[in-house]
C-alpha cells in the first residue's frame, strides 16, 4: 500500500515481512489466549444516510436480496443437534495423522505413535472449527459496518440481511464447538486481518477484506472440509452455511465491479496490494501452530517441514479457487501493469482464474 495510505489497513506491517520462508517471523506471533471476553477495535468510518430510496436502482443487487429473504433457515430446529459426536473415530475416519511423505527425525514428533497423533488430530479439529467461529464474527461485525457505511439502499438491504446471516453462523459454530473436546482464541494473523478490516475507513475496503477475501477463502476451506468430513451433522451444517457464504460472496463482486469500474490506477494498486497482503496473511493462518504449542512441540521445529508438504501445498491452493475468478471479474487481476497477477503467480494459484466467479454462480447472470 502507498506510503499515503494511513488509515491502518493490511499494509506496509506485512509486506515488510512477507518473505515466504521468513517462517521465524510468522511463527512469533502469538494468539490472543490471554486478553479476556473483550477485544476492542476503535473505528472510525463514515456513517452514510441515502435519502435514495429507490428500490431496485442496482437490479442485481436487489435480485441478491430477495433470494436472501427467502433462504433465512434457523440454527435451532434446522439442524439434528442430538447427533452424537465421537472425535476419535472421525480422526480415523479421515485419517488425519502422521504424513508418510514427511521425514519428521529429528523431531520430538518422530517418536509419536498412534495416542499421539490421535490427539492432534482432535485438537486439529477444534482448532480449526474454533477459526471458523472467530471468522465468522468478523463477518458479523464487518456487515454490519457495511450496512452503515455504504452508499446505496439495495446493498443496504442486502447487507442487513448478511448480518443475520451471520448472527445464525456464528450461533451455530458456537453450538457445534460445545459438542467438542475443546477450543482455541482466535489465531493472531487470523485476528489481526479482522482488526485490520473492521478499522480501515474506506467503505470498499470492508467488502474487499471480508466479503472477497475472508468469505472467499471460508467458502472454499467449507466446501473442502464439508466434502471431508464423514459426520452428518458437521456436513448440514456447512452446506447451509455455505449457501449463505455464496451469496455474500456474490455481493460483494456485485457491489465491487461497479465501484472500480471508475477508479484511479492508484486507488486500483491499492486494493491490489490490499487483497495480495490479506491472501497471504490468511495462507500463513492455516500453519495450526496453537495446536503443536498444546501439543508441546515447538512449533518451529515442525511447521517449516508441514508447510511445504505436498498436501499442505495443495490444500493451500485450493482455498484460492473463489478468490481468484472474483478478483478477475473485479478487474484487479490485470489492472494497471497486472501486479496482482504476477503476485498470484508466485502464490501458484492461477490456475483457477478462469473458474465460474461467485456472482454468475449465485444469480446465474454475468
Ligand atoms: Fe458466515
Ligand atoms: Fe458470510
Amino acid at each position: 500500500m502507498t506510503a499515503a495510505d494511513t488509515s491502518g489497513g493490511v499494509a506496509g506491517r506485512i509486506l515488510g515481512e512477507r518473505s515466504l520462508e521468513d517462517m521465524e517471523a510468522l511463527l512469533a506471533r502469538s494468539n490472543r489466549g490471554d486478553e479476556g471476553p473483550l477485544h476492542t477495535v476503535p473505528t472510525s468510518a463514515t456513517a452514510r444516510f441515502t435519502w435514495d430510496y429507490t428500490k431496485g436502482a442496482r437490479p442485481r443487487l436487489a435480485k441478491l436480496y430477495e433470494k436472501a429473504k427467502g433462504a433465512m433457515w434457523n440454527g435451532e430446529t434446522d439442524l439434528p443437534w442430538d447427533t452424537p459426536i465421537d472425535q476419535e473415530k472421525l480422526v480415523l475416519l479421515s485419517q488425519t495423522g502422521a504424513d508418510p511423505v514427511i521425514d519428521f527425525s529429528g523431531t520430538p514428533v518422530a517418536r509419536w505413535g498412534e495416542r499421539e497423533w490421535l490427539a492432534f488430530g482432535i485438537e486439529g479439529q477444534n482448532w480449526m472449527l474454533s477459526q471458523f467461529l472467530h471468522g465468522e464474527q468478523g463477518a458479523l461485525l464487518c456487515t454490519a459496518k457495511i450496512v452503515e457505511t455504504v452508499p446505496w439502499a439495495d446493498a443496504k438491504y442486502f447487507a442487513a440481511t448478511q448480518v443475520m446471516d451471520e448472527a445464525r453462523h456464528v450461533e451455530v459454530f458456537d453450538r457445534y464447538l460445545s459438542k467438542l473436546s475443546g477450543r482455541y482464541p482466535v489465531n493472531a494473523h487470523l485476528g489481526m486481518l479482522l482488526d485490520d478490516i473492521l478499522t480501515d475507513s474506506r467503505w470498499d475496503l470492508t467488502y474487499l477484506g471480508m466479503q472477497i477475501m475472508v468469505e472467499g477463502l471460508a467458502l472454499a476451506a467449507f466446501g473442502f472440509m464439508a466434502q471431508l468430513t464423514p459426520e452428518p451433522l458437521l456436513q448440514q451444517l456447512l452446506h447451509l452455511v455455505m449457501a449463505d457464504e455464496a451469496r455474500h460472496v456474490a455481493f460483494g463482486v456485485l457491489s465491487l465491479q461497479e465501484v472500480y469500474r471508475d477508479m484511479s490506477g492508484a486507488e486500483i494498486r491499492e486494493r491490489q496490494e490490499f487483497a495480495f497482503e490479506a491472501a497471504v496473511r490468511m495462507r500463513d493462518r492455516l500453519l495450526q501452530q496453537e495446536v503443536w504449542e498444546r501439543m508441546g512441540v515447538d512449533p518451529k521445529l515442525v511447521v517449516p517441514l508441514l508447510y511445504r508438504s505436498p498436501e499442505q501445498v495443495q490444500f493451500q491452493r485450493v482455498l484460492f479457487s473463489k478468490i481468484v475468478p472474483n478478483c478477475k471479474k473485479l478487474g484487479l487481476l490485470d489492472a494497471g501493469d497486472g501486479w496482482l497477477r504476477a503476485r498470484f503467480g508466485e502464490l501458484g494459484v492461477l490456475e483457477f482464474e478462469d473458474w465460474e466467479d461467485t456472482g454468475v454462480e449465485v444469480l446465474g447472470i454475468a
